[in-house]
């Protein structure tokens, strides 16, 4: 960077966002930094390649573990976030495997929140299980329900906030104050917020956990995951999980995507804050809309103590249902235009899904047990688009007018 932006201040997150971690003078000049599309790396001599097998020499030995491109990536969203380090893999469930199966060995216990986004469900119901790992649910929306099954055999301590498909918010400094205290490893996915409207490392978090493939990337044409926290933990995921374990690289291409989509990233969430603030009072005042809207930063939100505390806005998502049950929100999202009706979130282009309906063909075990977890079959989830504001609101009265 050409020196401080401000005088006598570091530079802020949207200076960050765009220039930090790519150093010009080893690109002739480039503005972009480059996509190295490369497998492996060759040396000059054997010797050389020895001693960075041998961890002698900082260079990269293969494309499994190291590329140029996804190193840039690395330091800019190690930066954003406050964390020692970074290592990014080829998905968002590359990164919760690749991180779970990397720090948990058979008759470590896990506390999970009792929701969390389907794909994490069923890899902590179905598959760590299988290795050992027991793993034990627990409503985290009261932190003080940690007390009682922390034990010594509890390792990681494990949740999403905002949670998916809730949009719930949980207590970071409260759950980590007593995970800690018990001796165990705290991890927060925070996708649903993004490093520009939460930094969970700042509230007690040793590692936190983003799926790439939404908001940090934005723009719905990649999958990709990051871990960031204590360098000696990220340091393990790149030598054991991702060289061993998973292999769940990310392309240079998509590291190089996401460069792109991290200079935007400050921009994009504050406005899908703003607009999803809209819809939420919108939905929350309409007499179709049964159950409690749910957006962090409306003030009859139970979370929004916390979400005042550990979050600077909310992002773009939301969850509702309507008066008219399961036939209700399936007319309601066929009759919208502009809205489309997809998974995943994050992106420009607003996205709605009912998740209960969805989760009957992912998960093993009888749906009614993980609609108790919090997920029941009505509940929409809303992600927030960057589109007018009144297109969309025009959109989703029209529809709700109908339905
Ligand atoms: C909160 C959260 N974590 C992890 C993932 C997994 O990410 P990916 O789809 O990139 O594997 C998702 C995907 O929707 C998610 O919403």
């Amino acid at each position: 960077m050409n020196g401080p932006a401000r005088r006598n201040h570091a530079p802020g997150f949207a200076t960050r966002a765009i220039h930090h971690g790519f150093d010009r003078t080893g690109a002739q000049g480039a503005l972009i930094p480059p996509i190295y599309m490369t497998s492996t790396y060759a040396f000059e001599h054997a010797a050389e390649s020895e001693a960075v097998a041998a961890g002698e020499l900082l260079r990269p030995l293969y494309g499994r573990e190291e590329n140029p491109t996804q190193s840039v990536l690395e330091a800019r969203l190690a930066n954003l976030e406050g964390a020692e380090a970074c290592v990014v893999f080829a998905s968002g469930m590359g990164a919760v495997g690749s991180l779970m199966l990397s720090l948990l060995s058979q008759g470590d216990e896990v506390v999970v929140h009792r929701t969390v986004y389907s794909n994490t469900l069923a890899l902590t119901e179905d598959a760590l299980p299988r290795f050992g790992i027991k793993v034990v649910p627990v409503d985290l929306s009261d932190p003080a329900n940690l007390d009682p099954v922390l034990s010594r055999a509890t390792r990681m301590v494990y949740f999403e906030t905002p949670v998916n498909p809730t949009a719930e918010v949980l207590d970071i400094a409260a759950i980590a104050g007593r995970a800690r205290a018990a001796g165990a490893m705290v991890v927060v996915d925070s996708t649903y917020a993004s490093p520009a409207l939460q930094r969970p490392l700042e509230h007690g978090a040793h590692l936190v956990l983003h799926a790439l493939t939404k908001y940090i990337n934005g723009h719905g044409d990649l999958l990709g995951g990051a871990v960031l926290g204590d360098a000696a933990m990220v340091e393990r995921l790149r030598r054991h999980g991702l060289r061993y374990i998973t292999g769940a690289t990310m392309s240079p291409m998509s590291a190089f995507l996401v460069l792109r989509g991290t200079k935007t990233l400050g921009l994009r969430m504050e406005r899908h804050g703003q607009t999803a603030q809209r819809i939420a009072e919108m939905l929350a005042g309409h007499g179709a809309v049964a159950r409690r809207v749910r957006y962090p930063f409306l003030p009859s939100d139970p979370g929004y103590p916390a979400a005042r505390r550990q979050m600077a806005n909310g992002s773009g998502m939301l969850s509702f249902s309507l008066l008219s049950g399961n036939d209700g929100a399936d007319r309601f999202m066929d009759r919208l235009r502009l809205v489309l009706r997809a998974v995943s979130l994050g992106d420009a282009e607003t996205l709605i899904m009912r998740p209960g309906a969805l989760l009957r063909g992912a998960l093993r075990a009888d749906p009614a047990a993980h609609l108790a977890g919090g997920v029941d079959e009505p509940t929409m989830r809303l992600s927030v688009g960057l589109e007018d504001a009144e297109d969309l609101l025009d959109d989703l009265s029209q529809a709700l007018d109908g339905a």
